[in-house]
């Protein structure tokens, strides 16, 4: 990391919303915590206090949840026209267009991430992700079904929205994140309670502005910064919610599910992944090399699907590994506001510490260090894009998401399909999977046997129209396209006598 770089001046725009005061969006009001409670947010290129927040807890979640489900019974919300709503989601997506640059700002001071990702990765999808919604508001259909007994009976199915949602979202893309729950669910009808995470809430507390500035009725939409052990827990236990939708760790996971057993709530669940990336002998060997270092120290490696296990041809392992940790070494580590960065800090002391801690695992079981590995500086939590090899398949580094820029390179022998998926899929994990092959045959054999939501090959990325989600303990649902709308609807089914 270089000292004197030069950094992007901050807008005043950015600053002064910074500055705050920053409370929580309950019935289209800010209000402080009830318990006037507030937590810092840090900017993690330096560990500096960026903010003090609101911290929400149960009695807040009450009259969060309260002014949802009112929305939703008998308020506006349940009597607009799906046309109207579309039209708010489009003019939500417009008012983020012409902010862009200031949410794009904020991101990367919460979060991180250098501010060249947030301007072209974060915030394009986001609004896209909006538009894309808001063009379903007015498409989502039942069928008529054909009975067994023609002309005895009409029979028709029709979606109506689940009712209250409360979506829970991580600190690794905080706005798309955001968005990629509201825009289903409002696009569905439903109503919502958001809790960003505690490490990045402020983009999405400058979004729910942007909600009230648009003309978002009352209560549709409630923001709740809070800490996950108590306003994201008092949420998946509280009985006014319908669904909980939640992207996050595994082990969160595990708990949602549990709480959200008592009264059956809806879940959805986008988690953890240990996403391979596998390379064919017939590969363009330089486009997978780059692919493979982009999948995972993008973010710095903070990607639920990022690609953090490679698996190459012996013949093709060597070439492979050295262009991917020259690609490391080359990875320009730095503060996300420098126009020079390619790879911004991790998100917290406690990121960087979980990282380096597999890192040493890795090495203690026997991984030899090709590349990276090291703390840079002693401000801020920066780590050296990092390739390990020698790893086997029994290790934690293999094993685990480490969430962090941490390849584990290992090779394979022949060519028989079934045993490179088998391995392949020898993870308790199913997010994604990644090939690289000119063999359509190979290509379309494999994406079969792979047990992963989604299957790349030679690339293509993230889109508002393609479904995304986990097999295994990736998850539950998916998140994106026609299913991801379908998950914040119920199917009532109609039989008529004739
Ligand atoms: P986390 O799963 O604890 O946090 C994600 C969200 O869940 C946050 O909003 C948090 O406040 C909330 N949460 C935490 N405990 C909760 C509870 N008991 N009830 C309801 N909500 C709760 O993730 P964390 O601790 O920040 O990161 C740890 C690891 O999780 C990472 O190293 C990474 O491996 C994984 N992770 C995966 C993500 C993904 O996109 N798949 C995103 C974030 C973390
Ligand atoms: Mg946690």
């Amino acid at each position: 990391m270089s000292v004197n770089v030069s950094m992007a001046a901050i807008p005043a725009a950015v600053s002064e919303f910074i500055r705050g005061p920053h409370k929580l969006l309950i019935d289209g009001k800010w209000v402080a915590a009830a318990s006037n409670k507030t937590f810092s947010t840090h900017n993690p290129a330096n560990g500096s206090l960026l903010a003090e927040i609101a911290a929400a807890e149960a009695a807040d979640v009450d009259l969060a949840v309260n002014a949802a489900r009112r929305a939703f019974d008998d308020g506006p919300w349940s009597r607009m026209t799906p046309a109207a709503r579309a039209k708010l989601i489009w003019r939500l997506a417009d008012a983020l267009e012409t902010h862009a640059e200031e949410f794009a700002f904020i991101e990367t001071l919460d979060n991180g991430k250098p501010l060249n990702d947030a301007k072209i990765v974060d915030l394009p999808h986001s609004i896209e992700v909006l538009r894309y919604f808001a063009g379903w508001c007015t498409k989502l259909n039942g069928e008529s079904i054909s009975i067994s007994n023609p002309g005895t009976w009409h029979a028709y199915t029709m979606r109506e929205p689940v009712g209250v949602v409360g979506s829970i979202t991580p600190w690794n893309a905080p706005l798309m994140m955001a968005v990629s729950k509201i825009a289903p669910a409002l696009a569905a009808g439903c109503t919502v309670v958001l809790k960003p995470a505690e490490q990045t809430p402020l983009t999405t507390l400058r979004l729910g502005q942007l909600i009230l500035d648009v003309g978002f009725p009352e209560g549709v939409v409630n923001i709740l910064t809070g800490f996950g052990e108590t306003a994201g827990a008092a949420m998946t236990a509280h009985p006014g919610i319908d669904k909980v939708t939640f992207t996050g760790s595994t082990d969160v996971g595990r708990i949602i599910i549990r709480a959200a057993a008592n009264d059956f709530k809806r879940v959805t669940l986008e988690l953890g992944g240990k996403t391979p990336v596998i390379v064919f002998p017939d590969a363009d060997i330089d486009r997978a090399i780059e692919g493979a270092a982009r999948s995972i120290f993008s973010n710095a490696g903070q990607i639920c699907n990022a690609g953090s296990r490679l698996y190459a041809h012996r013949d093709v392992f060597e070439k492979l590994v050295d262009g991917v940790s020259r690609r490391a070494s080359e990875f320009r580590v730095g503060p996300g506001l420098a126009a020079s960065t390619q790879m911004g800090p991790v998100v917290s002391q406690e990121q960087l510490d979980r990282i380096s801690g597999f890192i040493a695992s890795g090495q203690n079981q026997g991984a030899e260090l090709r590349v990276g590995g090291g703390r840079i500086g002693s401000e801020g939590y920066f780590i050296q894009p990092t390739v390990l090899t020698g790893t086997r398949p029994d290790m934690d580094v293999v094993q685990q998401e480490i969430f962090g820029p941490v390849l584990c390179a290992m090779s394979y022998e022949e060519a028989d399909l079934d045993r490179i998926a088998r391995e392949a899929n020898a993870t308790s994990y199913g997010l994604g999977a990644v090939l690289w092959t000119q063999n359509l045959s190979t290509a379309h054999k494999m994406a079969k046997k792979l047990k992963a939501g989604t299957v790349r090959v030679n690339g293509g990325g993230l889109d508002p129209a393609l479904p995304f989600g986990g097999f295994k303990q990736s998850g539950w649902g998916r998140e994106l396209g026609r299913e991801g709308i379908e998950a914040y609807t119920e199917l009532k089914s109609v039989a008529m006598a004739l």
